[in-house]
């Protein structure tokens, strides 16, 4: 296949972690947002969780008006998310599993098992204007799924394959790709649009953005870190180049 572009949304979600650990309003999820549009990001991607712990309505509200790049609305199934989705026409809305005790969104939404809860949530993003996307694990019974919901994107899970190479785990590592690898192919064939995201660095970009059949990216937790030691703009900068470079290599 022809490799496509590969597009990079920032997940600003962690800057306003920092800003809510003090209160008050810095520092500045917007600002984040328009720095990394001034570093070659393609979109913004928040999450705004049923218990506010890092971005909050205002925040939503913002990031709507004040930036021009497509915002990447991530949210759970509920009736409160979907009106707000309804309300703010994100550009995108991502579909993701929340439970209230986890510290970050752990596993992929069981599309297949919530079938009757999601259809008629997927249709009403989708009626209000918003690309809709369902975070899944890289595995085929949850692609089909996505495709009878009638969400035009899955994001794969990359969380497993992200830690795996983080605990040296060289084989499984290697198998957890392969299941991604797979997923996008199965994906793509099925007509689905391909994205990833959930615990990217620099260490683990590459492999991951070799894979052709995925179109975008979302990467937070690892630039905000980041950017304590090289400044945002900096980190996304090197994210951007790894992920070209790693692009151009595949062709
Ligand atoms: N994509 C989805 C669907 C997510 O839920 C998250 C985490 O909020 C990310 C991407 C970004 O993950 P990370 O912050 O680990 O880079």
């Amino acid at each position: 296949m022809t490799t496509s572009a590969l597009r990079l949304g920032i997940n600003i979600d962690h800057v306003a972690t920092v800003r809510n650990a003090r209160g008050g309003l810095l520092p500045d999820p917007v600002r984040a947002a328009k720095l990394s549009e001034k570093a070659g990001a393609d979109g913004i991607t928040a999450h705004l969780r049923e218990d506010r712990r890092h971005i909050l309505d205002t925040d939503i509200e913002r990031l709507s008006s004040e930036i021009p790049l497509p915002l990447n609305f991530e949210m759970a199934a509920t009736p409160e998310m979907v009106e707000i989705a309804v309300r703010t026409r994100p550009h995108a809305a991502c579909i993701v599993p929340e439970k209230r005790e986890e510290r970050t969104t752990e596993g992929g939404l069981d599309a297949r098992g919530q079938y009757n809860h999601l259809q008629p949530i997927v249709a009403r993003l989708r009626d209000a204007g918003a690309r809709v996307s369902l975070f899944i694990e890289p595995d085929e019974a949850q692609l089909e799924a996505a495709m009878r919901l009638g969400a035009p994107v899955v994001e794969l899970h990359t969380g497993r394959y992200c830690d795996l190479v983080n605990d040296s785990e060289t084989r499984q590592a290697a198998h957890e790709l392969n299941r991604l690898r797979d997923a996008a192919r199965l994906g793509s064939a099925m007509g689905l649009e391909i994205h990833a995201g959930h615990g990217i660095a620099f260490d683990t970009v590459t492999r991951i953005a070799e894979i052709p059949e995925i179109v975008e990216l979302n990467i937070g937790h690892f630039l905000v870190g980041e950017a304590i030691f090289i400044g945002l703009e900096g980190a996304i900068r090197e994210m951007r180049r790894l992920m070209d470079e790693a692009r151009a290599g595949a062709r």
